[in-house]
């Protein structure tokens, strides 16, 4: 069986050259999607920007109360003007979040694990796409565990997911689930990225690291970066500002805008990069601008 070090480091991803979006779509690898499909897509990237800020919020799901998400119901209003995309459960949104934000959506839908169990990665499906559809979700987003002893159950679940979607026009985000033994390296999420895009997602959510343009590169559909774990403001920015200088369309923030003394200013600044090419100094001198008038 095949793996990580028999796999020969590819050669040439032709970094110069753009990626040859069938037609005028906005969205990577979205040219032949149906009309619903895009507009859905549409919801999530910026049709003049092609990027997004997302912001996450569904660490509930296996998480319980993160600190940072002890009120969603007081914290969801400050940040949807300062985002493009909600990141939630459907229990998050039903309770705490007014449908009147008019923000696109990307909805959690898998779940089966715990900070309990020190393997989270036997997830399953937890919401069918009539309850996606009833939520009016722009996308449903599935942790995949590439490489772990979950595998082949997340696999199973992102494939459900891509055929529902598929079906009735829903977006998949497969999401990079990164265990505490997984390497994060170009090597292991160019594997975990392609993998997911190859099973059908339409959207896929990873980690910044080395080599990230070719990661970028060797994936035919958009990579959302996420933020991790806290880090000092600036430090978060300029992963931001990298993220998206290797070619990712957004990022999907949670901790890193949350976990910030100043979550819109923390916000509003990823912004300026996602949407208006700041550059990390032009970001954290508008960070700090904006933090001081709050
Ligand atoms: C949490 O498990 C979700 O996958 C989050 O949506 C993702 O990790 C982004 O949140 P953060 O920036 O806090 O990592």
């Amino acid at each position: 069986m095949a793996d990580l070090d028999e796999i020969k480091a590819e050669k040439d991803y032709h970094l110069d050259k753009p990626f040859t979006t069938v037609g005028d779509f906005h969205v990577k690898g979205a040219g032949n999607l149906d009309w619903g499909m895009r507009k859905r897509l549409s919801n999530i990237f910026n049709p003049k920007t092609g990027n997004t800020v997302m912001f996450a919020f569904d660490h509930g799901y296996f998480m319980g109360s993160v600190s940072g998400l002890e009120r969603l119901d007081l914290l969801i209003p400050r940040l949807a003007p300062h985002i493009d995309v909600l990141m939630g459960t459907r229990g998050a949104l039903r309770t705490s979040v007014s449908p009147s934000f008019r923000k696109g959506v990307a909805l959690r839908v898998s779940s089966g694990s715990s900070m309990l169990n020190d393997d989270l990665s036997h997830e399953t499906l937890a919401v069918d796409i009539e309850d996606a559809i009833r939520m009016d979700a722009d996308c449903m987003a599935v942790q995949v565990f590439i490489g772990a002893d979950g595998q082949k159950d997340s696999i199973d679940t992102l494939s459900k997911v891509v055929n529902a979607g598929n079906r009735y026009g829903v977006p998949t985000l497969g999401v990079v689930a990164v265990g505490k033994d997984m390497e994060r390296t170009d090597r292991y999420f160019k594997l975990a990225t392609r993998i997911i895009a190859e099973l059908g997602a339409n959207i896929v959510k990873t980690y910044y690291c080395d080599r990230f343009e070719e990661v970028v590169a060797a994936c035919p559909v958009p990579i959302v970066v996420a933020g991790g774990k806290k880090l000092p403001e600036k430090e978060a920015l300029d992963m931001a500002f990298k993220a998206m200088q290797g070619g990712a369309s957004g990022l999907d923030m949670g901790r890193n805008i949350f976990q910030s003394r100043y979550p819109q200013a923390m916000a509003d600044a990823v912004s300026k990069i996602v949407h208006e090419n700041f550059t990390i100094n032009e970001a954290w001198e508008f960070f700090e601008d904006t933090r001081s008038c709050l």
